[in-house]
Protein backbone atom coordinates (compact mmCIF):
# COMPACT_ATOMS: atom_id res chain seq x y z
CA UNK A 1 0.00 0.00 0.00
CA UNK A 2 1.41 3.27 -0.62
CA UNK A 3 1.07 5.97 2.30
CA UNK A 4 0.44 9.52 1.13
CA UNK A 5 3.21 12.07 2.61
CA UNK A 6 0.32 13.76 4.46
CA UNK A 7 -0.76 10.87 5.90
CA UNK A 8 2.75 9.36 7.14
CA UNK A 9 3.90 13.43 8.24
CA UNK A 10 0.47 13.59 10.69
CA UNK A 11 1.81 10.25 11.83
CA UNK A 12 5.26 11.62 12.78
CA UNK A 13 3.80 14.32 14.09
CA UNK A 14 1.56 12.32 16.47
CA UNK A 15 4.44 9.96 17.21
CA UNK A 16 6.81 11.58 19.29
CA UNK A 17 9.94 9.17 19.43
CA UNK A 18 11.14 10.59 23.22
CA UNK A 19 7.75 9.89 24.28
CA UNK A 20 7.61 6.47 22.45
CA UNK A 21 11.37 5.44 23.78
CA UNK A 22 10.47 6.38 27.08
CA UNK A 23 8.22 3.51 27.39
CA UNK A 24 11.03 1.09 26.53
CA UNK A 25 14.07 2.74 28.61
CA UNK A 26 15.25 5.62 30.80
CA UNK A 27 15.94 8.73 28.67
CA UNK A 28 17.95 11.89 29.99
CA UNK A 29 17.79 15.21 29.27
CA UNK A 30 21.26 16.61 27.78
CA UNK A 31 20.75 19.64 25.89
CA UNK A 32 18.14 20.07 23.45
CA UNK A 33 18.49 15.65 22.83
CA UNK A 34 18.42 13.14 24.89
CA UNK A 35 20.46 10.27 26.13
CA UNK A 36 20.00 7.07 26.81
CA UNK A 37 21.25 2.85 27.64
CA UNK A 38 20.55 1.52 24.07
CA UNK A 39 18.59 -1.03 23.34
CA UNK A 40 20.13 -2.40 20.56
CA UNK A 41 23.57 -3.73 22.25
CA UNK A 42 25.01 -3.97 25.72
CA UNK A 43 26.20 -1.10 26.94
CA UNK A 44 27.33 0.77 30.57
CA UNK A 45 27.53 4.48 29.67
CA UNK A 46 24.67 5.88 27.29
CA UNK A 47 25.53 6.95 23.64
CA UNK A 48 22.15 6.23 22.45
CA UNK A 49 20.70 9.30 21.47
CA UNK A 50 17.54 11.11 20.82
CA UNK A 51 17.47 14.03 18.42
CA UNK A 52 14.33 15.84 19.05
CA UNK A 53 14.39 18.53 16.59
CA UNK A 54 14.15 15.87 13.93
CA UNK A 55 12.83 12.88 15.89
CA UNK A 56 15.65 10.24 14.71
CA UNK A 57 17.81 8.80 17.03
CA UNK A 58 21.38 7.67 16.32
CA UNK A 59 23.53 4.86 18.50
CA UNK A 60 26.73 5.85 18.51
CA UNK A 61 27.40 2.67 20.36
CA UNK A 62 26.94 0.21 17.84
CA UNK A 63 25.87 2.41 15.04
CA UNK A 64 22.30 2.16 14.77
CA UNK A 65 20.15 4.73 13.79
CA UNK A 66 16.68 5.58 12.50
CA UNK A 67 13.22 7.58 13.01
CA UNK A 68 10.49 6.33 15.25
CA UNK A 69 9.01 3.51 13.04
CA UNK A 70 12.20 1.98 12.57
CA UNK A 71 12.66 1.97 16.33
CA UNK A 72 9.07 0.64 16.74
CA UNK A 73 10.05 -2.01 14.48
CA UNK A 74 13.31 -2.67 15.99
CA UNK A 75 11.49 -2.39 19.10
CA UNK A 76 8.38 -4.53 18.56
CA UNK A 77 10.34 -6.64 16.35
CA UNK A 78 7.79 -5.46 13.28
CA UNK A 79 7.58 -4.93 9.80
CA UNK A 80 7.25 -1.58 8.41
CA UNK A 81 3.67 -1.49 7.73
CA UNK A 82 3.30 -3.34 11.04
CA UNK A 83 4.77 -0.65 13.18
CA UNK A 84 3.04 2.34 10.96
CA UNK A 85 -0.45 0.72 11.98
CA UNK A 86 0.78 0.34 15.70
CA UNK A 87 1.49 3.77 15.89
CA UNK A 88 -1.65 4.86 14.34
CA UNK A 89 -3.83 3.17 16.30
CA UNK A 90 -1.16 4.43 19.22
CA UNK A 91 -2.32 8.68 17.85
CA UNK A 92 -5.57 7.49 17.64
CA UNK A 93 -5.72 7.69 13.43
CA UNK A 94 -7.04 5.38 11.18
CA UNK A 95 -5.41 3.50 7.80
CA UNK A 96 -6.02 5.01 4.98
CA UNK A 97 -7.59 2.08 3.01
CA UNK A 98 -6.33 -1.26 4.62
CA UNK A 99 -6.04 -3.64 1.38
CA UNK A 100 -2.37 -3.31 1.26
CA UNK A 101 -0.52 -5.37 -1.41
CA UNK A 102 3.21 -4.91 0.18
CA UNK A 103 4.24 -8.75 -0.46
CA UNK A 104 6.68 -8.75 2.50
CA UNK A 105 4.16 -7.54 4.86
CA UNK A 106 1.44 -10.13 3.20
CA UNK A 107 3.53 -12.93 3.27
CA UNK A 108 4.16 -12.38 7.26
CA UNK A 109 0.36 -11.96 7.75
CA UNK A 110 0.07 -15.45 6.27
CA UNK A 111 2.88 -16.95 8.32
CA UNK A 112 0.91 -15.64 11.53
CA UNK A 113 -2.32 -17.32 10.21
CA UNK A 114 -0.81 -20.77 8.59
CA UNK A 115 0.93 -21.41 12.64
CA UNK A 116 -2.28 -20.40 14.32
CA UNK A 117 -4.07 -22.70 12.47
CA UNK A 118 -1.37 -25.57 13.11
CA UNK A 119 -1.79 -24.45 16.55
CA UNK A 120 -5.53 -25.44 16.31
CA UNK A 121 -4.79 -28.14 14.75
CA UNK A 122 -2.40 -29.55 16.48
CA UNK A 123 -3.94 -29.45 19.81
CA UNK A 124 -7.78 -30.47 18.75
CA UNK A 125 -5.38 -33.59 17.69
CA UNK A 126 -4.32 -34.16 20.91
CA UNK A 127 -8.06 -34.63 22.32
CA UNK A 128 -9.46 -37.39 19.32
CA UNK A 129 -7.93 -40.72 19.23
CA UNK A 130 -4.21 -40.70 17.45
CA UNK A 131 -3.08 -38.02 20.11
CA UNK A 132 -4.47 -40.41 23.14
CA UNK A 133 -0.74 -41.61 23.86
CA UNK A 134 0.90 -38.21 23.67
CA UNK A 135 -2.00 -36.74 26.14
CA UNK A 136 -1.40 -39.64 28.74
CA UNK A 137 2.34 -38.83 28.16
CA UNK A 138 1.49 -34.99 29.26
CA UNK A 139 -1.03 -36.63 32.19
CA UNK A 140 1.98 -38.42 33.40
CA UNK A 141 4.03 -35.64 33.39
CA UNK A 142 1.50 -34.18 35.82
CA UNK A 143 0.33 -31.51 33.64
CA UNK A 144 -3.65 -30.58 33.86
CA UNK A 145 -5.99 -30.22 31.11
CA UNK A 146 -6.33 -26.48 32.19
CA UNK A 147 -2.73 -25.95 31.59
CA UNK A 148 -2.67 -27.84 28.73
CA UNK A 149 -5.17 -25.75 27.51
CA UNK A 150 -3.37 -22.35 28.69
CA UNK A 151 -0.16 -22.94 26.44
CA UNK A 152 -2.51 -24.57 23.79
CA UNK A 153 -0.13 -27.64 23.78
CA UNK A 154 -1.00 -29.93 21.08
CA UNK A 155 0.19 -33.19 19.07
CA UNK A 156 1.36 -33.60 15.62
CA UNK A 157 0.16 -36.77 13.95
CA UNK A 158 2.39 -39.81 13.06
CA UNK A 159 2.41 -38.95 9.01
CA UNK A 160 4.03 -36.84 7.09
CA UNK A 161 0.80 -34.99 5.48
CA UNK A 162 -1.65 -34.42 8.10
CA UNK A 163 -0.76 -30.90 8.38
CA UNK A 164 0.34 -30.55 5.05
CA UNK A 165 -3.41 -31.51 3.85
CA UNK A 166 -5.11 -29.70 6.62
CA UNK A 167 -3.74 -26.43 5.84
CA UNK A 168 -3.61 -26.61 2.16
CA UNK A 169 -7.19 -27.51 2.58
CA UNK A 170 -7.67 -24.13 4.72
CA UNK A 171 -6.35 -22.33 1.53
CA UNK A 172 -2.43 -22.08 1.87
CA UNK A 173 -0.21 -22.31 -0.72
CA UNK A 174 2.58 -24.31 -0.16
CA UNK A 175 4.83 -21.61 -0.76
CA UNK A 176 3.36 -20.06 2.59
CA UNK A 177 4.12 -23.21 4.28
CA UNK A 178 7.74 -23.77 3.67
CA UNK A 179 8.02 -19.87 4.78
CA UNK A 180 6.62 -21.04 7.86
CA UNK A 181 8.71 -23.69 8.00
CA UNK A 182 5.54 -25.69 8.81
CA UNK A 183 6.63 -28.42 5.70
CA UNK A 184 9.60 -28.76 3.49
CA UNK A 185 10.39 -29.88 -0.05
CA UNK A 186 10.61 -33.83 0.15
CA UNK A 187 14.34 -34.43 -1.01
CA UNK A 188 12.94 -36.78 -3.84
CA UNK A 189 11.53 -33.76 -4.91
CA UNK A 190 7.77 -34.86 -4.79
CA UNK A 191 5.91 -32.20 -3.10
CA UNK A 192 6.19 -31.26 0.55
CA UNK A 193 5.68 -33.01 4.12
CA UNK A 194 5.46 -31.76 7.36
CA UNK A 195 8.18 -30.78 9.47
CA UNK A 196 6.66 -32.16 12.51
CA UNK A 197 5.34 -35.87 13.18
CA UNK A 198 4.21 -37.77 16.08
CA UNK A 199 5.85 -34.98 18.45
CA UNK A 200 4.14 -33.15 21.27
CA UNK A 201 3.85 -29.66 20.12
CA UNK A 202 4.67 -26.26 22.06
CA UNK A 203 3.39 -23.48 20.53
CA UNK A 204 5.61 -19.93 20.53
CA UNK A 205 3.58 -16.97 21.48
CA UNK A 206 4.95 -13.18 21.14
CA UNK A 207 4.01 -10.76 23.14
CA UNK A 208 0.94 -9.70 20.73
CA UNK A 209 -0.25 -13.33 20.88
CA UNK A 210 0.66 -14.36 17.51
CA UNK A 211 2.16 -17.78 16.84
CA UNK A 212 5.01 -17.82 15.48
CA UNK A 213 6.63 -20.67 16.12
CA UNK A 214 6.91 -24.16 17.54
CA UNK A 215 8.90 -26.64 19.51
CA UNK A 216 8.00 -30.73 19.19
CA UNK A 217 9.18 -32.80 21.96
CA UNK A 218 9.57 -36.90 20.99
CA UNK A 219 7.41 -39.28 23.25
CA UNK A 220 10.27 -41.57 23.42
CA UNK A 221 13.72 -41.47 24.11
CA UNK A 222 14.58 -40.99 20.36
CA UNK A 223 16.59 -38.45 18.94
CA UNK A 224 16.12 -35.53 18.88
CA UNK A 225 14.50 -34.74 21.91
CA UNK A 226 12.91 -31.67 21.01
CA UNK A 227 12.59 -30.35 17.09
CA UNK A 228 12.09 -26.58 16.91
CA UNK A 229 11.22 -23.85 13.87
CA UNK A 230 13.94 -22.57 12.15
CA UNK A 231 13.94 -18.76 11.93
CA UNK A 232 11.20 -17.75 9.69
CA UNK A 233 10.53 -13.67 8.71
CA UNK A 234 8.10 -13.78 11.86
CA UNK A 235 10.59 -15.88 14.04
CA UNK A 236 13.87 -15.37 15.41
CA UNK A 237 14.91 -17.92 18.02
CA UNK A 238 17.97 -15.77 19.45
CA UNK A 239 15.07 -13.04 20.00
CA UNK A 240 12.37 -14.40 21.52
CA UNK A 241 11.69 -16.09 25.02
CA UNK A 242 9.19 -18.83 25.77
CA UNK A 243 5.91 -17.45 27.56
CA UNK A 244 7.49 -14.29 28.06
CA UNK A 245 4.13 -13.57 27.06
CA UNK A 246 2.74 -15.08 30.07
CA UNK A 247 5.67 -13.67 32.47
CA UNK A 248 5.22 -10.32 31.49
CA UNK A 249 1.68 -9.99 33.44
CA UNK A 250 2.86 -11.93 36.49
CA UNK A 251 3.19 -8.91 38.00
CA UNK A 252 6.83 -9.73 39.06
CA UNK A 253 9.66 -7.57 39.40
CA UNK A 254 11.62 -10.66 38.73
CA UNK A 255 11.85 -13.33 36.08
CA UNK A 256 12.86 -16.82 36.42
CA UNK A 257 14.65 -18.20 33.71
CA UNK A 258 14.74 -21.85 32.63
CA UNK A 259 16.31 -23.97 30.44
CA UNK A 260 13.09 -26.00 29.02
CA UNK A 261 9.74 -25.62 27.79
CA UNK A 262 8.19 -27.85 30.54
CA UNK A 263 10.34 -26.12 33.26
CA UNK A 264 8.42 -23.12 32.42
CA UNK A 265 4.99 -24.51 31.94
CA UNK A 266 5.31 -26.71 35.56
CA UNK A 267 6.20 -23.65 37.16
CA UNK A 268 3.00 -21.62 35.48
CA UNK A 269 1.17 -25.03 36.98
CA UNK A 270 2.64 -24.41 40.33
CA UNK A 271 1.56 -20.71 40.08
CA UNK A 272 5.13 -18.84 39.22
CA UNK A 273 4.04 -17.32 36.05
CA UNK A 274 7.32 -15.07 35.57
CA UNK A 275 9.15 -17.93 34.37
CA UNK A 276 10.34 -17.93 30.82
CA UNK A 277 12.80 -20.12 28.51
CA UNK A 278 14.61 -19.66 25.78
CA UNK A 279 14.37 -21.36 22.58
CA UNK A 280 16.42 -24.18 22.09
CA UNK A 281 19.75 -22.04 22.23
CA UNK A 282 21.95 -20.75 25.14
CA UNK A 283 20.89 -17.33 26.13
CA UNK A 284 21.81 -14.26 24.19
CA UNK A 285 22.58 -10.67 24.19
CA UNK A 286 19.33 -9.69 22.70
CA UNK A 287 16.94 -12.48 24.76
CA UNK A 288 18.88 -10.55 27.39
CA UNK A 289 18.35 -6.22 26.46
CA UNK A 290 14.39 -8.04 26.08
CA UNK A 291 14.57 -9.16 29.56
CA UNK A 292 15.79 -6.08 31.00
CA UNK A 293 12.55 -4.66 29.78
CA UNK A 294 10.10 -6.59 31.46
CA UNK A 295 11.71 -7.18 34.56
CA UNK A 296 14.31 -5.62 37.36
CA UNK A 297 15.84 -8.81 38.08
CA UNK A 298 16.26 -12.29 36.76
CA UNK A 299 16.13 -15.64 38.71
CA UNK A 300 18.50 -18.10 36.99
CA UNK A 301 16.83 -21.51 37.23
CA UNK A 302 18.98 -24.16 35.08
CA UNK A 303 19.61 -27.55 34.84
CA UNK A 304 21.52 -29.00 38.40
CA UNK A 305 23.72 -30.80 35.55
CA UNK A 306 27.07 -29.76 34.58
CA UNK A 307 26.05 -28.49 30.82
CA UNK A 308 23.50 -26.63 33.24
CA UNK A 309 25.56 -24.94 35.79
CA UNK A 310 28.37 -24.00 32.74
CA UNK A 311 24.78 -22.27 30.94
CA UNK A 312 24.57 -20.44 34.10
CA UNK A 313 28.22 -19.21 34.18
CA UNK A 314 27.69 -18.00 30.40
CA UNK A 315 24.26 -16.40 31.15
CA UNK A 316 25.57 -14.59 34.88
CA UNK A 317 28.13 -12.81 32.08
CA UNK A 318 25.26 -11.90 29.09
CA UNK A 319 23.00 -10.28 31.98
CA UNK A 320 25.62 -8.74 33.60
CA UNK A 321 26.64 -7.20 30.76
CA UNK A 322 23.69 -5.96 30.03
CA UNK A 323 23.39 -4.19 33.07
CA UNK A 324 20.71 -6.72 34.92
CA UNK A 325 21.11 -7.71 38.79
CA UNK A 326 20.90 -11.51 38.92
CA UNK A 327 20.05 -14.56 41.76
CA UNK A 328 20.97 -18.16 41.02
CA UNK A 329 18.79 -20.85 42.43
CA UNK A 330 20.13 -23.81 42.27
CA UNK A 331 17.70 -26.85 42.34
CA UNK A 332 18.66 -29.79 44.93
CA UNK A 333 19.53 -33.19 44.24
CA UNK A 334 20.25 -32.57 40.07
CA UNK A 335 17.33 -32.01 38.67
CA UNK A 336 15.30 -29.41 37.07
CA UNK A 337 12.83 -27.72 38.29
CA UNK A 338 9.62 -29.43 36.30
CA UNK A 339 11.16 -32.33 38.29
CA UNK A 340 11.78 -30.77 41.42
CA UNK A 341 8.24 -29.66 41.51
CA UNK A 342 6.79 -33.25 40.20
CA UNK A 343 8.45 -35.14 43.20
CA UNK A 344 7.01 -32.64 45.75
CA UNK A 345 3.52 -33.47 44.56
CA UNK A 346 1.22 -31.25 46.68
CA UNK A 347 3.96 -29.73 48.48
CA UNK A 348 5.70 -28.51 44.93
CA UNK A 349 4.86 -24.86 44.92
CA UNK A 350 5.75 -23.98 48.15
CA UNK A 351 8.96 -25.87 48.33
CA UNK A 352 9.98 -24.21 44.88
CA UNK A 353 8.88 -20.80 46.73
CA UNK A 354 11.22 -22.01 49.52
CA UNK A 355 14.52 -22.76 47.06
CA UNK A 356 13.55 -19.31 45.24
CA UNK A 357 13.42 -16.88 48.26
CA UNK A 358 16.91 -18.23 49.79
CA UNK A 359 18.23 -18.17 45.89
CA UNK A 360 21.65 -16.17 46.45
CA UNK A 361 23.01 -13.32 43.79
CA UNK A 362 25.47 -14.37 41.38
CA UNK A 363 28.62 -13.38 43.55
CA UNK A 364 28.05 -15.24 46.64
CA UNK A 365 27.35 -18.01 44.01
CA UNK A 366 30.59 -18.04 41.95
CA UNK A 367 32.37 -17.38 45.14
CA UNK A 368 30.89 -20.20 46.91
CA UNK A 369 31.72 -22.56 43.36
CA UNK A 370 35.30 -20.67 43.96
CA UNK A 371 35.65 -21.65 47.28
CA UNK A 372 35.04 -24.85 46.64
CA UNK A 373 37.96 -25.71 44.64
CA UNK A 374 40.45 -24.27 46.91
CA UNK A 375 42.08 -24.82 50.29
CA UNK A 376 42.33 -22.21 52.31
CA UNK A 377 44.81 -24.28 54.69
CA UNK A 378 47.82 -24.03 51.88
CA UNK A 379 48.94 -20.37 51.52
CA UNK A 380 49.60 -21.12 47.79
CA UNK A 381 46.27 -22.44 47.22
CA UNK A 382 44.52 -19.10 49.26
CA UNK A 383 46.83 -16.86 47.00
CA UNK A 384 45.01 -18.24 43.98
CA UNK A 385 41.52 -18.45 45.45
CA UNK A 386 42.12 -14.44 46.37
CA UNK A 387 43.23 -13.86 43.31
CA UNK A 388 40.61 -15.11 41.79
CA UNK A 389 37.93 -14.16 43.56
CA UNK A 390 39.22 -10.69 43.28
CA UNK A 391 38.35 -10.95 39.85
CA UNK A 392 34.91 -12.00 40.37
CA UNK A 393 34.29 -8.96 42.87
CA UNK A 394 36.04 -5.98 40.35
CA UNK A 395 33.76 -6.99 37.86
CA UNK A 396 30.75 -5.64 39.44
CA UNK A 397 29.93 -2.23 38.59
CA UNK A 398 28.62 -1.01 41.58
CA UNK A 399 30.97 0.21 44.46
CA UNK A 400 28.87 -0.63 47.46
CA UNK A 401 28.50 -3.80 45.99
CA UNK A 402 32.27 -4.50 45.80
CA UNK A 403 32.73 -3.39 48.90
CA UNK A 404 30.39 -5.97 50.89
CA UNK A 405 31.90 -8.46 49.02
CA UNK A 406 35.53 -7.15 49.88
CA UNK A 407 34.68 -7.48 53.85
CA UNK A 408 33.09 -10.71 53.21
CA UNK A 409 36.73 -12.24 51.27
CA UNK A 410 38.56 -10.72 54.25
CA UNK A 411 36.06 -12.79 56.46
CA UNK A 412 36.50 -15.33 54.64
CA UNK A 413 40.62 -15.70 54.37
CA UNK A 414 41.33 -13.64 57.40
CA UNK A 415 43.53 -11.01 55.03
CA UNK A 416 43.04 -7.70 55.64
CA UNK A 417 39.93 -5.79 53.54
CA UNK A 418 42.14 -2.88 52.84
CA UNK A 419 44.75 -4.71 50.49
CA UNK A 420 41.77 -6.60 49.59
CA UNK A 421 40.66 -3.54 48.35
CA UNK A 422 43.46 -2.42 47.25
CA UNK A 423 43.77 -5.46 44.38
CA UNK A 424 40.54 -4.61 42.99
CA UNK A 425 41.35 -1.47 42.50
CA UNK A 426 44.18 -2.36 40.88
CA UNK A 427 41.92 -4.99 38.51
CA UNK A 428 39.37 -2.32 37.95
CA UNK A 429 41.23 0.26 36.59
CA UNK A 430 43.00 -2.64 34.34
CA UNK A 431 40.18 -3.98 33.60
CA UNK A 432 38.62 -0.10 32.63
CA UNK A 433 41.57 0.79 30.59
CA UNK A 434 41.21 -2.89 28.33
CA UNK A 435 37.59 -2.66 28.64
CA UNK A 436 36.94 1.24 26.70
CA UNK A 437 40.15 -0.15 24.16
CA UNK A 438 37.64 -3.17 23.08
CA UNK A 439 34.91 -1.57 22.97
CA UNK A 440 36.48 1.01 20.82
CA UNK A 441 37.90 -1.38 18.44
CA UNK A 442 35.03 -3.44 18.39
CA UNK A 443 32.81 -0.24 17.45
CA UNK A 444 35.10 0.96 15.08
CA UNK A 445 35.12 -2.37 12.98
CA UNK A 446 31.26 -2.87 12.88
CA UNK A 447 31.04 0.51 11.68
CA UNK A 448 33.24 0.00 9.02
CA UNK A 449 32.05 -3.47 7.95
CA UNK A 450 28.51 -1.50 7.44
CA UNK A 451 30.42 0.81 5.56
CA UNK A 452 31.76 -1.18 3.53
CA UNK A 453 28.64 -3.04 2.78
CA UNK A 454 26.49 -0.02 2.25
CA UNK A 455 29.21 2.31 0.48
CA UNK A 456 31.97 -0.36 -0.50
CA UNK A 457 33.55 2.58 -2.37
CA UNK A 458 33.74 4.73 0.92
CA UNK A 459 37.14 3.10 2.57
CA UNK A 460 39.31 3.54 -0.62
CA UNK A 461 38.05 7.00 -1.42
CA UNK A 462 37.75 8.27 2.44
CA UNK A 463 38.94 11.81 1.45
CA UNK A 464 35.74 12.29 -1.28
CA UNK A 465 33.46 10.15 0.98
CA UNK A 466 33.72 12.44 3.88
CA UNK A 467 33.40 15.49 1.86
CA UNK A 468 30.04 14.08 0.11
CA UNK A 469 28.74 12.87 3.69
CA UNK A 470 29.74 16.45 5.31
CA UNK A 471 27.71 18.19 2.33
CA UNK A 472 24.53 16.03 2.28
CA UNK A 473 24.23 16.53 5.96
CA UNK A 474 24.86 20.05 5.68
CA UNK A 475 22.04 20.33 2.98
CA UNK A 476 19.68 18.27 4.91
CA UNK A 477 20.82 21.12 7.50
CA UNK A 478 20.13 23.81 5.06
CA UNK A 479 17.83 22.61 2.21
CA UNK A 480 17.46 26.64 1.37
CA UNK A 481 20.70 26.35 0.26
CA UNK A 482 20.07 23.22 -2.60
CA UNK A 483 20.20 25.73 -5.54
CA UNK A 484 23.48 27.11 -4.41
CA UNK A 485 25.18 23.68 -4.41
CA UNK A 486 23.51 21.92 -7.04
CA UNK A 487 24.61 24.92 -9.30
CA UNK A 488 28.26 24.56 -8.58
CA UNK A 489 27.97 20.71 -8.12
CA UNK A 490 26.23 17.84 -10.47
CA UNK A 491 24.75 14.29 -9.53
CA UNK A 492 27.87 12.86 -11.99
CA UNK A 493 30.36 14.53 -9.88
CA UNK A 494 30.05 12.61 -6.66
CA UNK A 495 32.50 9.96 -6.50
CA UNK A 496 30.90 7.20 -4.55
CA UNK A 497 27.60 5.70 -5.86
CA UNK A 498 26.36 5.39 -2.53
CA UNK A 499 26.42 8.93 -1.54
CA UNK A 500 25.35 9.67 -4.67
CA UNK A 501 22.10 8.22 -4.64
CA UNK A 502 21.59 10.10 -1.41
CA UNK A 503 22.34 13.37 -2.78
CA UNK A 504 20.02 12.74 -5.92
CA UNK A 505 17.01 10.86 -3.22
CA UNK A 506 17.33 14.21 -0.70
CA UNK A 507 17.36 16.54 -3.52
CA UNK A 508 14.82 15.52 -5.81
CA UNK A 509 12.07 15.81 -2.14
CA UNK A 510 13.98 18.76 -1.01
CA UNK A 511 12.78 20.37 -4.83
CA UNK A 512 9.59 19.16 -4.66
CA UNK A 513 8.97 20.51 -1.54
CA UNK A 514 9.05 17.79 1.13
CA UNK A 515 10.16 16.66 4.24
CA UNK A 516 13.56 15.11 2.96
CA UNK A 517 13.66 12.50 6.00
CA UNK A 518 9.98 11.50 6.07
CA UNK A 519 10.32 8.47 4.29
CA UNK A 520 13.89 7.06 5.32
CA UNK A 521 12.28 4.30 7.30
CA UNK A 522 10.81 3.19 4.09
CA UNK A 523 12.84 4.05 1.28
CA UNK A 524 15.85 2.24 2.92
CA UNK A 525 16.80 -1.16 4.46
CA UNK A 526 17.98 -0.97 8.40
CA UNK A 527 21.44 -0.90 7.80
CA UNK A 528 21.09 1.85 5.39
CA UNK A 529 19.01 3.88 7.57
CA UNK A 530 22.06 3.85 10.09
CA UNK A 531 23.89 4.78 7.58
CA UNK A 532 22.64 7.67 6.59
CA UNK A 533 21.58 8.47 10.54
CA UNK A 534 25.37 8.61 10.91
CA UNK A 535 26.11 11.04 8.27
CA UNK A 536 22.89 13.58 9.47
CA UNK A 537 24.54 13.35 13.15
CA UNK A 538 27.98 13.12 12.22
CA UNK A 539 28.93 16.05 14.26
CA UNK A 540 26.24 18.42 15.69
CA UNK A 541 28.99 21.63 15.74
CA UNK A 542 29.20 21.05 11.97
CA UNK A 543 29.90 24.33 10.17
CA UNK A 544 26.95 26.01 8.19
CA UNK A 545 28.16 27.95 6.50
CA UNK A 546 28.40 28.56 2.82
CA UNK A 547 32.41 28.58 2.95
CA UNK A 548 32.29 25.32 4.53
CA UNK A 549 29.93 23.81 1.54
CA UNK A 550 31.74 25.25 -1.22
CA UNK A 551 35.04 23.45 0.27
CA UNK A 552 33.23 20.24 0.70
CA UNK A 553 32.02 21.06 -3.08
CA UNK A 554 35.81 21.67 -4.19
CA UNK A 555 37.42 18.49 -2.35
CA UNK A 556 34.77 16.02 -3.87
CA UNK A 557 35.46 17.77 -7.72
CA UNK A 558 39.17 17.76 -6.92
CA UNK A 559 39.03 13.83 -6.04
CA UNK A 560 36.87 13.04 -8.84
CA UNK A 561 38.78 14.80 -11.86
CA UNK A 562 41.92 13.93 -10.31
CA UNK A 563 44.42 11.80 -12.75
CA UNK A 564 44.93 8.29 -11.81
CA UNK A 565 48.18 6.27 -11.32
CA UNK A 566 47.01 5.12 -14.95
CA UNK A 567 45.74 8.15 -16.24
CA UNK A 568 49.00 9.55 -16.04
CA UNK A 569 50.92 6.34 -17.36
CA UNK A 570 49.18 6.70 -20.46
CA UNK A 571 48.87 10.42 -21.30
CA UNK A 572 50.38 12.26 -23.71
CA UNK A 573 52.07 15.48 -23.39
CA UNK A 574 49.58 17.26 -23.88
CA UNK A 575 46.88 15.64 -21.76
CA UNK A 576 50.14 16.07 -19.09
CA UNK A 577 50.14 19.87 -19.21
CA UNK A 578 46.69 19.79 -18.94
CA UNK A 579 46.46 18.04 -15.70
CA UNK A 580 49.32 20.49 -14.20
CA UNK A 581 47.70 23.36 -15.26
CA UNK A 582 44.35 22.22 -13.96
CA UNK A 583 46.74 21.84 -10.32
CA UNK A 584 47.87 24.91 -10.96
CA UNK A 585 44.79 26.52 -10.84
CA UNK A 586 43.28 24.74 -8.00
CA UNK A 587 46.15 25.98 -5.73
CA UNK A 588 45.58 29.44 -6.66
N1 LIG B 1 16.37 -28.47 23.33
C1 LIG B 1 16.32 -28.41 21.95
N2 LIG B 1 16.72 -29.46 21.19
C2 LIG B 1 17.16 -30.62 21.77
C3 LIG B 1 17.23 -30.69 23.17
C4 LIG B 1 16.82 -29.60 23.92
O1 LIG B 1 15.89 -27.41 21.40
N3 LIG B 1 17.51 -31.63 20.99
C5 LIG B 1 15.92 -27.29 24.09
C6 LIG B 1 14.44 -27.31 24.36
O2 LIG B 1 13.98 -25.98 24.31
C7 LIG B 1 14.38 -27.87 25.75
C8 LIG B 1 15.60 -27.27 26.39
O3 LIG B 1 16.55 -27.24 25.35
O4 LIG B 1 13.19 -27.47 26.40
C9 LIG B 1 16.12 -28.03 27.56
O5 LIG B 1 16.49 -29.34 27.20
P1 LIG B 1 16.39 -30.57 28.18
O6 LIG B 1 16.77 -30.14 29.56
O7 LIG B 1 17.08 -31.70 27.56
O8 LIG B 1 14.86 -30.90 28.10
P2 LIG B 1 13.69 -30.62 29.12
O9 LIG B 1 13.14 -29.26 28.86
O10 LIG B 1 14.07 -30.94 30.49
O11 LIG B 1 12.61 -31.61 28.56
P3 LIG B 1 12.07 -32.93 29.22
O12 LIG B 1 11.84 -32.57 30.65
O13 LIG B 1 10.83 -33.15 28.45
O14 LIG B 1 13.10 -33.98 29.01
MN1 LIG C 1 13.17 -31.84 32.03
Amino acid sequence: MRLSEDFLSQLKYRSDLSEIAANYMQLKRRGRNLVGLCPFHSEKTPSFNIYTENGSFYCFGCGTGGDVITFVMKMENLDYMEAVRFLAQRAGMSMPEDNFDDSSSRLRTRIFEANREAARFFHQKLNEECGKAALDYLHRRALSDRTIRHFGLGYSPNSRFALTNHLRQKGFTDAELIAANLVYQARSGKGVVDRFYDRVMFPIIDLRGNVIAFGGRILSDMKPKYLNTSDTLVFSKSNNLFSLNNAKNAGSKFLILCEGYMDVIALNQAGFTQAVATLGTALTEEQALLMKRYCEEVVICYDADEAGQKATARAIDILRRAGMPVRILTVPDGKDPDEFIRNHGDKGPAAFKNILENSGNDVDYRLFKLQSSYDLNIPQSKMSYLNEAVKIISSLDNAMERDIYCSKLSDITAVSKDSIKEQVDKQLRQKYRSRRRSEFSEITKKISARDDRINPQHQSNLRAATAEEKLIAYLLKNPDKLSFISSRLKTEDFVTDFNRKLYEYFFERIKSDLDPTLNISKDFTSDEQSQIYRIIHQDEALSSTTDAASEYIRTIKEERYKPTADDIKNASLDEMGGFLKNLRDKKQ
